[in-house]
């Protein structure tokens, strides 16, 4: 698993409509997230439990539906333009939507699993599950009546809302769990692309035109090539759309090999976990218990999260959400240069 561990896959990719008055700053009405649990603020928890303590405990002091210390690049994102976290889809209790909805689940792909959460740890909440969740929850707030109007995005929030999608490190480990080599992960990369087209190109359609798209080791580099590629086909299909490519891979590969540089340490130590170089255990979680010389021990978090990079061997902590946050948000890893707040203006690639 050391292998896997240090690998830093990550998409993004960000859809919105072109906001004819904008000059310099989109104003968007509401964020509407798909993916993983990269970017999932609750939906995993409110189908099979909370992650167990200390998860959340660096920002929100109590778990939080969230597989980190703190918060995610999503929570930093939305944050940043104004916007309240985001409450999960799935979540029965006291979600609010007025500003949008988040459908990511941790452990979601985009090509729908054949095996159960139980057997390969994948969330039966794919990505094109989450699109039908999106479209019933479009079609419902226009229906919905009385108190429950004022908890749902106004309609025409969809057509300016940001959508994003952070989703497709699981297709690629999920693979290599499985036991296929990475030249048999490569060869399912078209069709995990394709798929991701398709809900692409189905959420545009429903958010009228116009549409924002940012995507983000040698598979997830492959990988990252061919959804360029596949962002580029984008813009000319969806011409109505603003469509960028912001390389997270690389933001993240830079925090994890300039680490000391950037005021962390052991970048490719897990903060929360048990045992080994890496201080991680795939049969021993952050928060589960371990047999330690014959004493139970609750596996819990280091000394300072806020120097640590990885929070439990697979997602990343607070502080280092954070410092990617600060780093992609002015556009220098997106392609082309598109700063967050401007993420609506179609520019000339
Ligand atoms: C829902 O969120 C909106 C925006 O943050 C807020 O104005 C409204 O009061 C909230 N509604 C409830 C019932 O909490
Ligand atoms: C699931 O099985 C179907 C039929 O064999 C195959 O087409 C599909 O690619 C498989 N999905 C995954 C994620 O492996
Ligand atoms: C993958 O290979 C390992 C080592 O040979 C084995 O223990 C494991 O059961 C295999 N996993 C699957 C899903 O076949
Ligand atoms: C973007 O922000 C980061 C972090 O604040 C900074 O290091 C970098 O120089 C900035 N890049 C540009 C193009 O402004």
């Amino acid at each position: 698993m050391a292998e896997l561990k240090a690998c830093v896959l990550f998409i993004l990719l960000l859809l919105t409509t072109k906001h004819v008055k904008a000059t310099t700053r989109c104003h968007f009405p509401a964020v509407f997230n798909f993916g993983d649990s990269n970017s999932d603020t609750g939906g995993l928890a409110a189908a099979f439990g909370q992650p167990p303590p200390p998860n959340g405990e660096t920002f929100f002091h109590r778990t939080a539906g969230r597989y980190s210390d703190g918060r995610l690049l999503i929570d930093f994102m939305v944050q940043s333009l104004g916007l309240p976290y985001l409450s999960a889809f799935l979540d029965a209790l006291a979600s609010n939507f007025t500003h949008g909805a988040n459908f990511a689940t941790g452990g979601s792909t985009v090509r729908p699993p054949n095996t159960t959460r139980h057997q390969s740890g994948l969330s039966p909440i794919s990505l094109n599950v989450q699109s039908y969740q999106f479209n019933d929850f479009h079609v419902r707030t226009r229906k919905v009546q009385g108190i429950f109007k004022e908890l749902v995005p106004k309609p025409e929030a969809f057509v300016h809302a940001l959508y994003t999608f952070d989703i497709g490190q699981n297709d690629l480990t999920g693979g290599l769990f499985r036991n296929l080599t990475v030249d048999q992960v490569k060869e399912s990369i078209p069709d995990i692309l394709g798929q991701f087209r398709t809900v692409v190109k189905i959420n545009e359609g429903q958010m009228d035109k116009n549409g924002c798209a940012n995507p983000i080791n040698e598979l997830a580099q492959f990988f990252n090539r061919e959804l360029k590629d596949l962002v580029n086909q984008l813009r000319e299909e969806l011409p109505e759309a603003v469509v960028t490519y912001v390389d997270i891979y690389k933001a993240r590969y830079t925090l994890i090999s300039q680490a000391h540089k950037h005021g962390f340490e052991h970048p490719l130590r897990a903060c929360c976990g048990y045992g080994g170089k890496y201080n991680y255990n795939i049969h021993v979680g952050c928060g589960g218990k371990v047999n330690d010389n014959g004493k139970e021990i609750t596996v819990g978090s280091c000394k300072d999260p806020s120097v640590t990079i990885i929070w439990d061997g697979i997602h990343y902590t607070e502080a280092a959400n954070k410092w990617v946050f600060a780093h992609i948000v002015n556009g220098s890893y997106s392609h082309p240069w598109t700063p967050l707040p401007m993420a609506c203006l179609r520019k000339q690639v």
